[in-house]
C-alpha cells in the first residue's frame, strides 16, 4: 500500500529524444516543477537530431535536472509517491538514459516505477489542464485515502465518450480515440502518418530553405509575412481504409519533394544558399533579422507550405471525428505549439459545435509533467512497471 501523506506526489522523467525533462505533479494536475534541459542548440549545428550525442547530453543532464525539478517544487525525494519514466517510443540510447536513472531512483527510495508512453503523455498534457477531460482530479479521488481511489468521477465529465486526439510532434502523427472508463484510459489508432511526420516536414522543408533548426517556430513565425494561398501544394490520396473502418492516415514525404521542386524550378537556390551562409553565423537570429533574409517570393512558399500541411491535419482530423461521432478534440505535441494550426482548429471547431483544446506553450513540446500526469491514474491503479523495464523504440500506444 501507498504511503497516505504521500499526496499523489509523482516525479516524471522525460529523455525520449533531445530534451532532458524531470517534473513534479502533485495529483496528476498540479504541476510543482517542470524542468527541460534542452539539447537543441547543439543538434541545430548538425540540422537534427544526432542520437549519440543526445544519450551523452542525457547522461550529463540527467541528475541535475531531477535535483532542480525537486527544489523548484520544494519536495524531498521521500516525499514522492512514485516516480514515472518514459518508456518509449524515441531513440533507445536517450531512453535507457532516462530508465536506468528512474530505476534506481525508485529502488533507492523505496518507490514504485511507472512506465508512460511518450504518447499518451502528450495527450495528458492537455487533459491535465481540463477539469472536464482529464481523469479524476486530486481531491476527487484521493483525499489522502487509498481507498477513496475508485470513487466515482464527477457528473461534469462525459463518462465513456471518447475524446479524438491529434498528437503531432516531430516524431509522429497519430490520431487517437481516447477513452476513460472510470478506472483508466484506453486509446485506439485511427490514423498515422506513413511516412514523415508534421513537424519533420516543417523541419526538413526548414532546412531546405537555409532556415535553422528546429524549422517548425520559424515556419510558423515568418508564415505571417508570405501569401498562404500563392503555392498550391496538393497531397496524395492515401490509403482510405474501407467504408466500415476507413483510415485517417497522414502523408507528409510529398510535400517536401514539391518543395524542394519549386525551389529548383524558380531559380530560388542561390539565395537560400546566401541566406544558410548568413545564418550560420549568427546565434539566436532574430526575427527581424531573418525575415530580412527572405525575399517575398520565399515568404509566399513558406505561408502556402504552412497552410497545406495544416490544412491536411484538420481536414483528416474533421473526418475522423465526424466518423466516430466525437465532439472533444485535444491537439498536442510540439507542432500544436503553431498559431495558425491552433487559429485554424478553433474557427472549425467552433463552425461545427465542437471542442477543441490545446496544450499551453511549456506543455506543447517534450517535458516530463505530461509523463507525471500520464502516470496518475496508473499510480491509482496500482500499474506499476517491473525492475525488468526496458526501453521500447518503437512502443506503439493502444489498440489499432
Ligand atoms: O513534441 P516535440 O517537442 O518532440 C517530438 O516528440 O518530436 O516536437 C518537436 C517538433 C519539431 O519538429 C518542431 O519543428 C515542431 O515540433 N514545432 C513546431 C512549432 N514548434 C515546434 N512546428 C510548427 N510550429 C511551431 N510553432
Ligand atoms: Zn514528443
Amino acid at each position: 500500500m501507498l504511503p497516505p501523506d504521500n499526496m499523489g506526489l509523482i516525479l516524471g522523467i522525460e529523455s525520449s529524444c533531445d530534451e532532458t525533462a524531470a517534473a513534479v505533479v502533485r495529483g496528476g494536475r498540479e504541476v510543482l516543477s517542470n524542468v527541460v534541459a534542452s539539447q537543441m542548440e547543439m543538434h541545430a549545428l548538425y540540422g537534427g537530431v544526432v542520437p549519440e550525442l543526445a544519450s551523452r547530453e542525457h547522461l550529463r543532464n540527467i541528475v541535475p535536472v531531477v535535483r532542480e525539478a525537486l527544489r523548484q517544487a520544494g519536495v524531498r525525494a521521500d516525499e514522492l509517491a512514485a516516480v514515472a519514466v518514459t518508456s518509449g517510443p524515441g531513440l533507445a540510447g536517450a531512453l535507457l538514459v532516462g530508465i536506468s536513472f528512474a530505476k534506481a531512483y525508485a529502488f533507492a527510495l523505496g518507490k514504485p516505477l511507472i512506465a508512460v508512453n511518450h504518447l499518451e503523455g502528450h495527450i495528458h498534457a492537455v487533459l491535465m489542464q481540463h477539469t472536464t477531460m482529464g481523469a479524476p482530479r486530486f481531491a476527487e479521488t484521493w483525499d489522502f485515502n487509498p481507498d477513496a481511489a475508485s470513487k466515482p468521477m464527477s457528473q461534469d465529465r462525459d463518462m465513456g465518450h471518447p475524446l479524438l486526439a491529434l498528437v503531432v510532434s516531430g516524431g509522429h502523427t497519430h490520431l487517437y480515440l481516447a477513452r476513460w472508463d472510470g478506472q483508466a484510459w484506453s486509446y485506439r489508432n485511427v490514423g498515422r502518418t506513413v511516412d514523415d511526420a508534421a513537424g519533420e516536414a516543417y523541419d526538413k522543408a526548414a532546412k531546405l530553405l537555409g532556415l535553422g533548426y528546429p524549422g517548425g517556430p520559424w515556419i510558423d513565425r515568418l508564415s505571417a509575412f508570405g501569401n498562404p494561398r500563392a503555392v498550391p501544394f496538393r497531397f496524395a490520396e492515401i490509403n482510405r481504409g474501407t467504408a466500415e473502418k476507413p483510415s485517417f492516415d497522414f502523408s507528409f514525404s510529398g510535400i517536401k519533394t514539391a518543395v524542394l521542386r519549386h525551389v529548383e524550378t524558380h531559380g530560388m537556390k542561390f539565395a537560400i544558399e546566401r541566406r544558410r551562409a548568413a545564418l550560420s553565423v549568427v546565434a539566436n537570429a532574430a526575427l527581424d533579422t531573418v525575415r530580412a533574409l527572405c525575399d517575398a517570393e520565399t515568404l509566399d512558399l513558406i505561408a502556402s507550405f504552412q497552410a497545406a500541411v495544416v490544412g491536411n491535419l484538420l481536414r483528416q482530423t474533421l473526418a475522423a471525428a465526424a466518423f466516430h461521432g466525437v465532439h472533444s478534440i485535444v491537439v498536442s505535441g510540439g507542432v500544436a505549439a503553431n498559431r495558425e494550426l491552433r487559429r485554424r482548429f478553433a474557427e472549425e471547431a467552433a463552425t461545427r459545435g465542437l471542442h477543441v483544446q490545446f496544450p499551453a506553450p511549456a506543455l506543447a513540446t517534450d517535458n516530463a509533467a505530461m509523463i507525471a500526469a500520464a502516470a496518475w491514474p496508473r499510480l491509482l491503479a496500482r500499474d506499476f512497471a517491473g525492475n525488468d523495464l526496458n526501453a521500447t523504440p518503437q512502443l506503439r500506444l493502444g489498440a489499432v
